[in-house]
């Protein structure tokens, strides 16, 4: 899989791809990511990537011409299944979402900025919105960085334990069940006994009931699928 990120702030996005997870998926060639800096398909003198916004307004627009720059570019090397606006008004990004993304092969994201992008960016160069909440963030990039995060661990090799994103929370519409490590007790507080007794079928009966019960407290709009 390829992920291409196109932004006017490069360096908001390069700390999330450099450690741990995403860092090693890279290494083992189980995922590209290219970061795009919008600055570099400007053709005006100072390279600005936004502008006033047309009829006035409070805030700048981001230009089209970069992003069609770049957008273009990227086209003309390799196909892409989707051109995703990241964008608080966009669809919510959901673990069946990330799963469905986890199957394409090419992906850009592009992050907005300021009052967002010249609606002809949305009109004509994207295919798809994402938001990854309901609140608003400074830019797009943190979101992009959080869609690929859950991308990219769902990809065959990334994780370790290969069943363990099939274990994850949202991932059979219930929260994961509580986990404990040694030791067995700390401080008088003790970990089930089920947990240690060896028993397998019982030990999957208890994560089961746990998981239904905190979704059932926690979460219950998942179990009528919201
Ligand atoms: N850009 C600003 N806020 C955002 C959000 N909530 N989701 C995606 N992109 C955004």
């Amino acid at each position: 899989m390829r992920i291409d990120i196109i932004t006017c702030l490069p360096r908001l996005l390069e700390s999330p791809f450099s450690d741990s997870i995403l860092n090693r998926a890279q290494q083992k060639g189980l995922v590209a990511v290219a970061i795009h800096d919008l600055r570099e398909y400007t053709t005006n003198k100072h390279r600005t990537t936004d502008d006033y916004a047309f009829g006035g307004g409070a805030g700048m627009v981001m230009m089209i011409e970069p992003i069609d720059n770049c957008i273009t570019k990227l086209k003309s090397e390799r196909p892409y299944d989707d051109i995703i606006y990241m964008s608080p008004d966009g669809e919510l990004l959901t673990q069946p979402l990330a799963n469905e993304l986890s199957l394409k092969k090419n992906l850009i994201l592009l992050c907005g900025h300021y009052k967002g992008v010249d609606e002809r960016v949305r009109e004509h160069l994207i295919t798809r919105e994402i938001s990854i909440g309901n609140y608003v963030l400074s830019g797009g990039e943190l979101a992009a960085a959080v869609v690929a995060d859950s991308v990219i661990r769902l990809l065959p090799g990334v994780l370790n334990d290969e069943t363990s994103a099939l274990s994850d929370s949202f991932q059979d519409g219930l929260v994961a069940p509580p986990v404990y490590t040694r030791p067995a007790e700390y401080k008088g507080w003790k970990v089930p006994d089920v947990l240690l007794s060896g028993h397998e079928a019982k030990i999957s009966q208890w994560k089961y009931e746990k998981s239904l019960e905190r979704t059932k407290a926690r979460r219950p709009g998942l179990l009528d699928g919201n």
